[in-house]
């Protein structure tokens, strides 16, 4: 079966033909990131006017790579939340428009349970039950994935999420929107122990998380510190490895409890090399990611979420769904 995906949920614009959920035959992803650079972060308004002005020359791109037409289309999977309300309107809309248009079946998608598919378009796939940790600019999520369709949350962020911490940190420190691999690149030429940054709640019962504090702490750092003696690369390593450690922990708690040989990572901070080896270290079952092009917001997940939960609904039917309901 080949399904078209569109992943239009923040300021990626992607389309992509993945065959049985498991062959890519076109992703195409187009960035706005770099236009949010210049304003230190999104703005909504302004993603959402780049989402309109990409999806259509993507689409093409898409067909052109693959050598489809839409005859050779099955399905159309969508990414209908959680995102910026303005750029999913984007892509369900094209959606939408492709399934009443070509008279294919539309599959809606919730974006995080599409990241975790990322995984299974690697060349091994994940076995179930696995635990899945979703961490991208928006959320932190812990599930227990017991097979497709089946999700067990277990916890999540009380306010920042991790790639959001990254984001805001960096600015701080005066470096580039999206700041988690600004913050990676720093980091490697630091010392991770410089600064004794908080690990929020790393010792709580529960599988929730907490990054607020994280900046308030960072902010505090800059302030005792002359600015000019600041040293980048020491401040991103400790950073880096204050995030890294409450993740890695608790990943590892909710794999232990729940007996689990698997740990998934997904989303765009799972691109995150230092993530990937502590996690790798501390666990003794294996740890799956996606390589860093799959983790970060792409429409191959889409179609491959959509083909291993094929829920097609009618487009009349189809709703954006900023919300996180598994
Ligand atoms: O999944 P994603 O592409 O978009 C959302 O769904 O939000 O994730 C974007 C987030 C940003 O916060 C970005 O800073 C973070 O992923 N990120 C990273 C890395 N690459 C992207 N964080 C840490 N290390 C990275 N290498
Ligand atoms: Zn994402």
């Amino acid at each position: 079966m080949k399904i078209l995906g569109i992943e239009t949920s923040c300021d990626e614009t992607a389309a992509a033909v993945v065959l049985d959920g498991t062959k890519i035959l076109a992703n195409v992803v187009s960035s706005s990131a770099q236009l949010h650079s210049k304003t230190g972060g999104i703005i909504p308004e302004t993603a959402a006017r780049e989402q309109v002005k990409a999806l259509i020359p993507v689409l093409e791109e898409t067909f052109r790579f693959s050598r489809f037409s839409n005859n050779d289309i099955d399905a159309v999977a969508v990414t209908v939340g959680p995102g910026l309300i303005g750029s999913l309107l984007v892509g369900v809309e094209a959606a939408k428009t492709l399934s009443f248009a070509w008279k294919k079946p539309i599959v809606p998608i919730n974006h995080l349970i599409g990241h975790i598919y990322g995984c299974f378009l690697e060349q091994e796939s994940p076995k179930f039950p696995f635990i899945a940790l979703v961490v991208s600019g928006a959320h932190t999520d812990l599930l227990l994935v017991k097979n497709h369709g089946s999700y067990l949350w277990l916890g999540g962020t009380r306010d920042d999420a991790a790639g959001e911490a990254f984001d805001k940190t960096a600015r701080l420190l005066g470096l580039f929107y999206p700041g988690g691999p600004e913050i990676e690149k720093f980091a490697k030429s630091g010392d991770p122990k410089a600064f004794n940054f908080p690990r929020p709640m790393i010792d709580s019962g529960d599988f929730d998380f907490s990054f607020s504090g994280l900046k308030t702490a960072v902010t505090n750092s800059i302030k005792t510190i002359n600015k000019e003696s600041l040293a980048i690369p020491d401040a991103a390593a400790s950073i880096q490895e204050a995030i890294v450690d409450v993740l890695v922990t608790k990943t590892v708690k909710a794999a232990n409890k729940f007996k689990v040989t698997e740990v998934v990572l997904a989303g765009g901070v799972a691109a995150n090399q230092r993530l990937r080896k502590k996690m790798q270290m501390a666990f003794t079952g294996k740890v799956i990611a996606a390589g860093p092009g799959l983790s970060i917001d792409n429409a191959a997940m889409i179609a491959a979420a959509a083909y291993f939960n094929y829920k097609p609904v009618a487009w009349q039917k189809i709703k954006t769904d900023p919300g996180l309901h598994f």
